[in-house]
């Protein structure tokens, strides 16, 4: 997973360049580089480590041209160093090439370009590429690109741009993200919109099998065989101010803050103001729905946990068998999926490799596929049978906060959805749940006024070196993902359990130095969840409850509150994972961490 942008206009390209790589910086941030033409030939600057390292670079080198491509880079093939970052270089530095995805033949390439007399200079999957066209180039970028792509098997968005031919960049993509930007005195490529935001609105979204010639005031589109392709332009009203931190901090702190929108604007798109249930981008025929005997969720991270929430909704109104899987072990499993059962994919980027794979699986096993995602033309969106999207706009910080809220926005409704095809629950039992889904924008925005009571003891247990969080029924996938979060952006050690399995081994870790995080707020389990703290406390820990404003079953036994306004049960955890996500922020902070950017993670994994 990388970001990649190319640019060719009348206007000097450094600028949008570099603003297309901060903005893809969420991509990926071990190295970053561009290529740009200087005079007749072609000038690289590129460096590990982030975007920053480059900028310097730029200041240091006055440059100016009218076409060049950049990159910023996650490593998959070769360790984030300089030499492995884009862009890549043929022998004879003619041809430059930045790259997303992953060419799984490409020992055997090197192999047989090494025969050929062709010398690499680093360990990257990449580089072939920038050889193999240099193998093939008789004096036309286009026809050399293609014929390159032929060889290549894998996952690929490429931008290519060549000193002989100074005229134009190609593009090709296969199942990697790509964005065209068609401007009036530019045209550019990315591998998401807001990285062109600042130069057009006018985009072209890219299929699989496709290939782009861009020219300062031309475009062409073909496909692999080199048949031209009729593409619609898309006029992009995002603002661009809803990609930037908008006066926070960091841009995770404001995706916690735009959780009331984002879960609102989520609702919208699929529930009317009457409260009827309207998948709108579902377009699956609801007798195919009504069939169904069983449901198999499948996803990763954040979004696995988002899928725990909605597997009891569904089995609580719908009364269907709920399966969830991790998408990298369902796609590898002897799968037991056919035409009777919906799989629900959900991923935030809608680009997970594991999940398009498992995706792919079950639809060859003839199973009906929805997909629930954040990103408009992600590959997922091309995929599944269905779609559901979740409105949150972008999300940069790689810990996914508004996403996770959005998508359990979702499962509700996809859980209504099911429950009135199948005749599970009346019309009017589910407008009563649907008008309810309406409260919570309001609730969280009760639960986020907490923020200066819970910064307040986030700093009290920052220096801590692992945590245990706990929860019962709906509190179980909250425990989980208040781990995860704590754990991606303050590289504290927590981990997350059902409070009654603790006793079976997680229990051995306490003592004073390893506080226990209980979510607590009002089910038909707390008394067993209190039970579970004392055992807890009984071993010296310290405890933090996530508690109802109110109610005070926990006076005495927890050590700090988080309150969280009250809503029933089956809606909890949508309100409850809100102090956590701020208490996994202010421990971070107060550890002086980078929080948008963790080490070694990214926001969107299109690797295995
Ligand atoms: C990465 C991100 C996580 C996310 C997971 C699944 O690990 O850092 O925040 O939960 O991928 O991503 P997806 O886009 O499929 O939801």
């Amino acid at each position: 997973m990388c970001g990649i942008v190319g640019y060719i206009g009348k206007e000097d390209c450094i600028n949008p360049l570099v603003a297309g790589l901060t903005s893809l910086e969420y991509r990926g941030y071990d190295s970053a580089g561009i290529a740009i033409l200087n005079g007749d030939s072609l000038k690289v600057l590129k460096d590990e480590g982030k975007l920053s390292r480059l900028k310097d670079l730029l200041k240091k080198n006055e440059l100016c041209s009218n076409i060049g491509i950049g990159h910023t880079r996650w490593a998959t093939h070769g360790a984030p160093s300089k030499e492995n970052a884009h862009p890549h270089t043929c022998c004879q530095d003619k041809i430059a090439v930045v790259h997303n995805g992953i060419i799984e033949n490409h020992s055997v390439l090197r192999e047989d370009l090494i025969k050929k007399g062709h010398k690499f200079s680093s360990e990257t999957d990449t580089e072939i590429i920038a050889h193999l066209i240099e193998d093939f180039y008789e004096g036309d970028l286009k026809a050399a690109v293609s014929k390159a792509i032929g060889f290549l098997k894998g996952s690929f968005a490429l931008v290519v741009m060549s000193s002989d031919n100074p005229k134009l960049i190609v593009t090709a993509k296969q199942d990697s993200p790509m964005v065209l930007g068609i401007g009036k005195n530019a045209n550019l490529v990315a591998s998401d919109i807001p990285a062109l935001l600042g130069q057009t609105r006018e985009m072209i979204i890219m299929d699989n099998g496709e290939m782009a010639v861009l020219g300062q005031d031309s475009y062409q589109i073909i496909d692999f065989d080199g048949n031209p392709v009729n593409k619609a332009i898309a006029h992009i009203s995002w603002d661009q101010e809803a990609a930037e931190k908008g006066g926070f901090e960091d841009f995770m702190l404001k995706e916690i803050h735009e959780q009331p929108v984002a879960v609102r604007e989520t609702l919208r798109g699929l529930i009317d103001d009457d409260g009827t249930v309207n998948l709108k981008e579902l377009k699956i025929d609801s007798s195919r729905i009504k069939d169904i005997n069983r449901v198999v969720i499948i996803a990763c991270g954040t979004s696995y946990h988002a899928g725990l929430v909605g597997n009891s909704a569904i089995e609580s109104w719908a009364r269907i068998p709920v399966e969830l899987d991790i998408a990298s072990e369902f796609r590898y499993r002897n799968l037991l999926v056919d035409d009777k059962t919906l799989v629900i994919a959900i991923t935030q980027s809608g680009e997970t490799a594991d999940t398009l794979a498992g995706l792919r699986s079950a639809k060859d096993k003839g199973a009906i596929v929805v997909a629930v995602t954040n990103v408009v033309g992600s590959s997922v969106t091309r995929e599944a049978d269905g779609l559901i999207y979740t409105h949150a706009g972008p999300e940069i910080g790689v810990a996914a906060t508004k996403t996770f809220t959005s998508q359990i926005a979702a499962l509700y409704v996809i859980a209504l959805f099911i429950a009135q095809v199948k005749g599970r629950l009346t019309n009017e039992e589910i407008k009563k749940r649907s008008v309810k889904l309406w409260d919570i924008p309001e609730l969280i925005k009760q639960a986020l006024t907490q923020e200066e009571n819970i910064k307040k003891i986030a700093q009290k247990y920052a220096k801590k070196p692992d945590f245990l969080f706990l929860g019962r029924g709906l509190g179980v996938p909250i425990a989980l993902e208040g781990a995860l979060k704590l754990k991606e952006i303050s590289y504290i050690h927590a981990e997350g359990c059902a409070a009654g399995e603790m006793k079976h081994g997680p229990i051995a870790l306490i003592d004073d130095d390893c506080p226990v995080v209980v979510v607590a707020t009002n089910s038909a389990t707390i008394d067993k969840v209190k039970a579970n703290t004392e055992e807890v406390k009984a071993r010296n820990a310290q405890i933090i409850a996530v508690v109802n404003e109110g109610n005070h079953i926990f006076d005495g036994v927890a050590d700090d509150l988080l309150f969280v306004p009250e809503i029933s049960d089956i809606f909890s955890p949508i309100i409850n994972i809100i102090p956590l996500q701020l208490f996994a922020y202010y421990v971070a902070k107060a550890k002086g961490c980078n929080v948008d950017q963790p080490r070694n993670l990214a926001k969107s994994v299109t690797v295995e």
